[in-house]
Parts: C-alpha cells; structure tokens; sequence
C-alpha cells in the first residue's frame, strides 16, 4: 500500500511516520534492551520498520534545526480490518512530559487505522496508559489463541 507519510509538531518536538527520518542504530540500541525484543538483532527491526508503519518522536537540537529521535512506536496493519500496536517507547530522559500520550493521539488518528474491527497489544505494566485511548484487557481471553516463542533470536545465533 502506498503510504503518505505525516508529521505532527508540538513545541519542539515532531512525530513523523517517514521511515527515512528514522535512526534505526538508536531503535535497536534501545529496543534490543527491552524486555518484550531482549537481544533483538539490528535486522530483524529493520525489516520490522521496512513492513509497518512507524512513529519516530523527534525533538530539535537546541542550537540548530536538525532533529534527533527520542522514542516511537510500530503498527502492523492491513489498513483495513487489523492493526497491532508494538515498540512503543520513550527514552529515559524524555520520560514524564505527556509525549508518549501525543505519541497515542498521533497514533488514534491516522487515517488508514479508522475502520478497524480491532486493534490489538501486549503490555506488561502500561495498561493505564493504553486504557486512555480505549484499549481494554480483553473479555474473552479464551478466544485468543498464539504462538509465543520464549527466546526466538537465540535461535538465529
Ligand atoms: C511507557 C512509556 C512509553 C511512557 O512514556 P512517557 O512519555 O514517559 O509517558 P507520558 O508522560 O506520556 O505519560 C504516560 C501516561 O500513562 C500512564 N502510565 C501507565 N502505565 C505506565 C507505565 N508503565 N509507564 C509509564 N506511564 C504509564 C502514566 O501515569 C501517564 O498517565 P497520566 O499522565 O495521565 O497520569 C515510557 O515510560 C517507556 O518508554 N517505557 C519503557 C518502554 C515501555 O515499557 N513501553 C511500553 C511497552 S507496552
């Protein structure tokens, strides 16, 4: 599917989806420190980032107008019945200032996730931040089924 790719501002801060503005080397430092991607190797994100539609949270350096990424978040999607919400993070000095709250509302808003029959995560201890935009722990967890692969990159080592 062709992408449009959109920017949104706040102070000095940008959330962008143009996968060129990405720092895939920062992303995999961080999220291979994850407890949900622990050891992830540099090409699985980004072949994760070539098949999904990312969100880089950037903010402007101080003494010029290059920007540097700070945080985003992963959908995997067919656009029209399905998405999956993952990687959604902030760096640790970032942390506490409502950008990963600007980061959700970016999210809720794109205009090829509208339609959904349903929109999907896994979280560990951010519930209340997810239950702010209408995700719920699901009522029917018996209905869910999955493959979960305890340690899946020792197998590519
Ligand atoms: C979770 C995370 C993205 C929050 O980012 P942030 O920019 O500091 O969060 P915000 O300032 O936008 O505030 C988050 C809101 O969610 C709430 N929240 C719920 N669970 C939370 C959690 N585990 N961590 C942080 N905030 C949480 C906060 O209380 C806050 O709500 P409030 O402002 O209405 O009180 C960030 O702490 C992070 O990157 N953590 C490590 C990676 C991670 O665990 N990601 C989530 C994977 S599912």
């Amino acid at each position: 599917m062709k992408q449009t790719f959109l920017q949104w501002e706040m102070d000095s801060y940008l959330i962008s989806t143009d996968p060129e503005r990405l720092d895939l080397p920062r992303m995999h430092q961080f999220l291979a420190s994850t407890y949900w991607a622990k050891d992830i190797p540099f090409d699985l994100i980004k072949r994760a980032v070539e098949n999904s539609l990312v969100f880089g949270i950037f903010v402007r350096d101080a003494s010029s107008e290059n920007t540097h990424q700070i945080g985003g978040a992963r959908v995997i999607s067919d656009y029209s019945t399905f998405a999956y919400l993952s990687d959604v993070y902030v760096e640790n000095e970032w942390r506490g200032k409502g950008l990963s709250k600007w980061l959700m509302r970016c999210v809720m808003a794109h205009p090829d996730l509208q339609a959904l029959r349903r929109f999907a995560l896994v979280t560990r201890d951010a519930h209340g931040l997810y239950e702010q935009f209408g995700f719920q722990a699901t009522k029917q967890p018996q209905d869910w089924l999955e493959i979960k692969a305890l340690n899946p990159y020792q197998k590519l080592e």
